[in-house]
């Protein structure tokens, strides 16, 4: 050990684990390519007033988590805490708006936010995420949500459920968090929360405590009061997704932890992940432009939690593939060998088989330890006496069968018994 180890609240991703985050990424990946989306990567910190204003000044992601620093030369910065705020911005800086609408993103990145560490939860985790931006259509939001649930199934994963909820518009939203709020101020709350009623009413409906959550039976719920615009446009989602095959659970307290959600919004909950269920959330952030300074721009989106995506799969036990792993291991005993058997396993590796090298000079007795410990099917072996016949060993691992070939002629073999 050294005398450092990760920052508290992060991990290391470390091989052979690590493969399973990459396959994770790839898998959410592929139905957004599928679906015309194309990769955008943004800064991982941005100027702090893009969240504050972005994600909202009341939210806990902004009051609390953000990675918040000076620059030599003055500026604030923030690592991001999440990946919406910045596309949005990045695609307002491009002009990408003013051309051929929807535009269609999907990125893969690292977050940071200062969370209380626990089992799900950490300070750096990674998200895939994907954002259409610039236009109003229900087909849009029903888009997304099924390439979101084809990701999680071609993976394998089963036991994950579909929250749904809308939260209104910029013309029944007020109505109701001014009714929710007569409600809120009735009832008998803490300090911290009495004050949270008076900014961010909505996120009470959140709030995890027995307590509060006893004297919520009753409350105002947003469903009673979306507007028909916003009815109409929900039931449209509900129905496409149903149409196809996609299950959902309304769920009326769906509040989500950012401001700039209006209309659909859902979450992805795996129940095996305790209390940091949810893999994955979105919606619809119709006004999210304009409070960073841009038009108009009605968009919706969701992110994928990496880490928890990866965790609900081990609670399945779903295995993934693992990647191309090593066919050929060459073992070299002596200079010649090694110089020989180096330009084999190059040659090799350029015809796409997966080849790695006992280097290190060991003698035959690592080298073939290496060899198995390394799962190939096919160790070639050579020493100064096979060199001077013009011949490799080349040995079946399974098998255990060995069999002398020229070696000017052992790529060209290994190809064939390897095809
Ligand atoms: P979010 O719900 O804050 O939404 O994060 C999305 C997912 O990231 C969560 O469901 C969870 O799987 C993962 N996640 C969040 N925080 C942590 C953490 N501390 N440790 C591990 N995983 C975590 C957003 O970030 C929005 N930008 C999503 C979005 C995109 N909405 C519209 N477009």
């Amino acid at each position: 050990m050294s005398t450092f180890s990760a920052p508290r609240g992060t991990y290391d991703l470390i091989p052979p684990e690590s493969a399973d985050y990459l396959a994770v990424r790839e898998a959410i990946a592929a139905p957004l390519r599928r679906a015309g989306y194309g990769y955008i990567e943004t800064p991982g910190f941005e100027n702090v007033e893009l969240f504050a204003r972005g994600v909202g000044e009341s939210t806990d992601i902004v009051t609390k988590e953000m990675y918040t620093l000076t620059t030599k030369g003055g500026s604030r910065l923030a690592l991001r805490p999440e990946g919406t705020a910045p596309v949005v911005r990045a695609v307002l800086e491009h002009n990408l708006h003013r051309g051929a609408l929807p535009v269609k993103v999907w990125y893969s990145g690292s977050q940071y936010r200062y969370e209380r560490p626990q089992a799900g939860r950490y300070r750096h985790f990674s998200q895939v995420g994907a954002e259409a931006l610039g236009a109003e259509d229900p087909a849009l939001d029903a888009e997304l949500i099924i390439l979101a649930v084809d990701a999680y199934r071609s993976l394998g994963l089963r036991n994950f459920r579909l929250l749904l909820n809308s939260l209104g518009d910029r013309e029944c939203r007020p109505v109701y968090r001014a009714a929710l709020q007569d409600f809120l101020r009735g009832l008998d709350l803490d300090e911290d929360t009495r004050a949270r009623v008076e900014i961010n009413p909505l996120r009470v409906l959140d709030d995890k405590r027995e307590a509060v959550q006893k004297q919520l039976a009753g409350a105002p719920m947003m469903p009673d009061h979306l507007c028909e615009a916003c009815k109409e446009y929900h039931e449209q989602v509900r129905g496409l997704l149903t149409a196809a095959g996609v299950e959902f659970e309304d769920d009326e307290k769906l509040v989500r932890g950012l401001d700039y959600y209006t209309r659909t919004t859902f979450e992805f909950v795996h129940d095996g992940l305790g209390s940091q269920s949810a893999v994955g959330g979105g919606g619809r952030y119709d006004g999210l432009s304009e409070m960073i300074g841009g038009p108009p721009l009605p968009s919706v989106g969701w992110a994928l939690g990496v880490d928890r995506t990866v965790l609900a799969l081990r609670a399945e036990g779903v295995e993934l593939p693992q990647p191309s792993r090593t066919q050929v291991f060459a073992v070299p005993l002596g200079e010649e060998a090694r110089r020989a058997l180096f330009g084999v396993v190059t040659e090799l590796r350029r015809q796409g088989i997966a080849t790695d090298f006992a280097y290190g000079g060991r003698g035959l007795k690592n080298g073939m330890k290496s060899a198995n410990r390394s799962g190939a099917a096919y160790a070639v072996v050579a020493g100064e006496r096979d060199l001077a016949e013009g011949v490799v060993q080349v040995k079946n691992l399974d098998s255990g069968e060995q069999v002398p070939v020229p070696l000017d002629g052992v790529v060209a073999e290994l190809r064939r018994n390897l095809a």
